[in-house]
């Protein structure tokens, strides 16, 4: 699986993406705003990590894909379709970008593909998005793609110790626009 857009690449993690991976976790800015991505990282999380990944997809469960920056060829993030239900035909969407890549509209563009992935390939009808209401890079990312903010999930999770609110933002498959192949 390889998916080209006009700044990144999407494809499977691979063993040796381990050091890059530890290195994007290394300021605690992912773990702090994602749900099971511990801190300190360790390069045992990360193996741990990659192979569990292989072992999701083949079952079906949940589609994750490291997100590769064209312009220096590394690894910059990943983005995953999670919790992939294919009965009801709904999934839910995450991603984390290394600092030093974020703000370039590398995360929109990976989004924008694992949408494709998700609602042509997969045949999925609805992805969803939840995000902690503080967390506001990741709301502008999912509005900028589309997703509807559809309410407020109140004191849901328990992040660093205290119950947080989370948005839930979701995107049905008539409301979803492919990327045209002049923006890629
Ligand atoms: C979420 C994430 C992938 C977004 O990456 P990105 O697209 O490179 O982020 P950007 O810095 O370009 O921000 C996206 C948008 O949010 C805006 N934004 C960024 N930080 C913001 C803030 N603190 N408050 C308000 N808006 C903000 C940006 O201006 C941009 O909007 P624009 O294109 O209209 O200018 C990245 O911030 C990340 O990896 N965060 C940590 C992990 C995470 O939060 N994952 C999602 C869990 S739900």
């Amino acid at each position: 699986m390889k998916l080209e857009g006009a700044a990144v690449v999407l494809r499977a993690f691979k063993p040796s993406d381990a050091p890059a991976v530890c290195a994007a976790m290394k300021d605690g800015s992912v773990a702090r705003w994602t749900l099971y991505i511990p801190w300190p990282y360790k390069k045992k999380d990360a193996v741990k990590f990659i192979r569990s990944r292989k072992t999701r997809w083949r079952k079906g469960k949940d589609y994750c894909l490291a997100v590769v920056c064209k312009e220096d060829g590394r690894l910059a993030g990943s983005v995953s379709l999670l919790r992939v239900d294919k009965k009801h035909k709904v999934a839910e969407m995450g991603y984390w970008l290394g600092a030093r890549y974020r703000g370039k509209g590398l995360a929109a563009e990976a989004v924008a593909l694992l949408l494709g992935l998700g609602f042509k390939k997969l045949g999925m009808e609805k992805i969803r998005g939840h995000v902690f209401a503080e967390n506001r890079a990741s709301q502008r990312l999912l509005e900028k793609k589309g997703f509807k903010r559809e309410g407020l999930l109140r004191k849901d999770l328990v992040k660093r110790g205290k119950r947080r609110d989370l948005i839930a933002y979701g995107l049905l498959k008539r409301e979803y626009k492919p990327l045209k192949a002049r923006e890629r």
